[in-house]
């Protein structure tokens, strides 16, 4: 390995004094290039971006920004600061250190959290692949490859966890994070949200609100565990994980400004796609599918895989030190029920409900942002409001699955679910009109499509007609 690699891949993890890591990492570098270069967004491999690089893990180093081309990308491999006498925080072994290393009997059952974690990163790249050639402004087509390129910073940083930690079996699942596809039939991404193309910018900001969301549902709980590189790990991934969420959440709010501004111009009894817009019942059934996807990421509501991951010190709740009680034995949750058609509640053991706890928080996170969202359309004096569907709404995991709902809650048959699945749902005719409205991309710096407001303000106190992307095509 050359003497710069300190240099290429920024850590603080003291790689330069590790030889086994060292060669595992650069054994499976070039692979991630090969990925990078075949199911990246590898049109603009050439192009120049204004990206922010992390470091290190201080307020200085983290955020770096200058011009790179995403393949010179430096992906490092940071944790956050170790913490002084960190004990476990939650669970059966609650007061307990915590471990550096991996305990025998947890060990595939962690090799499994961190696989299922780190497949999603390199899966939302491969779904996002296509959309520069769409992109709304030059502003949003940087924002995306800030994305796409820290998804690929988070691949590195469990593929380092499967490396050091796991051994060989590690580096098989490492190659393998590589090998499945975002859609491919044969060898799909783990879990399904994952394997939906998104083709447009409505689906990539409700991606990034929702989806990442859940991402960060599932760091939160991870960054709680008792293996503390792990939690170490998640930890520092959630300083990146709140500027996806932030593209996303800013998105739809410019694409409601801008929609609010057309209908003023326009006269509000007017279609506001024939002035090239996006409706307000299109935004809404794209947030409803992005919504009960990312539900169906939280798992079963009754799980005994969640009870075990909570009693082990493996998975912990989202902001662990705010409950009174870390260990959880007896205490019930009050969890609806849908049995003979009709909802009921029962109360089950808290433990089995740990999935339903960390959906509670993820759907009261997903709340306050939809406030947000609200506030703009009761600025410009619209009567209309967004929402979230019901959590039954169009579920494909737990206890819900097999039925059908309406976005109330409302028990519907098969039947009345297809008549009507796209009142609520994007139908194939919501998808073509989005992609006619973004047909052709705009890389003028400071221009906007027209379905969409420009910013605020513009990336590290850059103006807003900065040039994020220096496209040589
Ligand atoms: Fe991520
Ligand atoms: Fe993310």
């Amino acid at each position: 390995m050359d003497s710069n690699y300190q240099d290429r891949i920024p850590n603080n993890v003291g790689l330069g004094a590790n030889r086994a890591l060292q060669r595992a990492l650069e054994h499976w570098q070039p692979e991630f290039l090969n990925w990078w270069h075949g199911l990246g967004p590898s049109d603009f491999n050439a192009s120049s971006v204004y990206l922010r690089t992390a470091i290190s893990v201080d307020t200085k180093g983290w955020a770096t920004f200058d011009y790179v081309k995403m393949p010179d990308y430096r992906w490092g491999i940071f944790l956050a600061q170790e913490e002084n006498d960190r004990r476990v925080g939650f669970g059966d072994h609650f007061g307990q250190p915590v471990w550096q290393q991996v305990p025998g009997e947890h060990r595939s059952t962690l090799r499994r959290l961190i696989v299922t974690q780190g497949d999603t990163e390199p899966a939302s790249v491969e779904q996002q692949r296509l959309l520069g050639q769409r992109c709304p402004s030059m502003y949003d087509l940087r924002n995306l490859f800030q994305v796409n390129v820290e998804e690929g910073r988070h691949l590195w940083a469990m593929v380092y966890l499967l490396h050091s930690y796991f051994g060989r079996d590690g580096r098989d699942e490492a190659e393998e994070l590589l090998e499945r596809q975002s859609g491919n039939r044969d060898k799909p991404r783990i879990l399904e949200a994952f394997n939906e193309p998104i083709d447009n910018w409505l689906d990539f900001f409700m991606f990034t609100m929702f989806t990442d969301r859940d991402g960060k549902s599932q760091l939160m709980s991870l960054s709680e565990s008792s293996l503390d590189p792990l939690a170490r790990t998640t930890k520092f991934m959630l300083t990146e994980e709140a500027h996806h969420m932030f593209v996303g959440e800013t998105g739809i709010a410019r694409i409601l400004e801008r929609t609010c501004q057309l209908m003023q111009e326009a006269g509000y009894s007017e279609d506001v796609r024939k002035i090239g817009g996006i409706d307000l019942p299109t935004i809404q059934k794209h947030l409803n599918q992005w919504f009960s996807l990312s539900l169906d990421l939280h798992g079963g509501e009754v799980s005994s895989n969640a009870a075990s991951y909570f009693a082990n010190g493996l998975k912990g709740r989202a902001k662990e030190d705010t409950f009174d009680e870390h260990i959880v034995k007896d205490a019930c949750y009050h969890m609806e029920f849908f049995e003979d058609g009709r909802a009921t509640t029962k109360d089950v053991l808290m433990r089995n409900a740990m999935n339903e706890v960390l959906r509670d928080w993820y759907v009261g996170d997903c709340q306050a942002g939809v406030i947000r969202w609200n506030r703009i359309l009761e600025q410009h004096g619209m009567s209309d409001r967004l929402r979230l569907p019901d959590r039954k709404f169009h579920r494909g995991i737990g206890m819900y699955s097999g039925f059908h709902f309406d976005p109330n809650g409302v028990p519907l048959s098969a039947e009345e679910w297809d008549k009507r699945k796209h009142d609520w749902l994007p139908s194939q005719a919501d998808t073509e009109y989005l992609l006619s409205i973004m047909d052709k991309p705009v890389y003028e710096p400071g221009k906007f499509a027209n379905y969409i407001a420009p910013p605020r303000r513009g990336i590290n106190q850059q103006p807003i007609d900065f040039e994020y992307v220096r496209t040589e095509q």
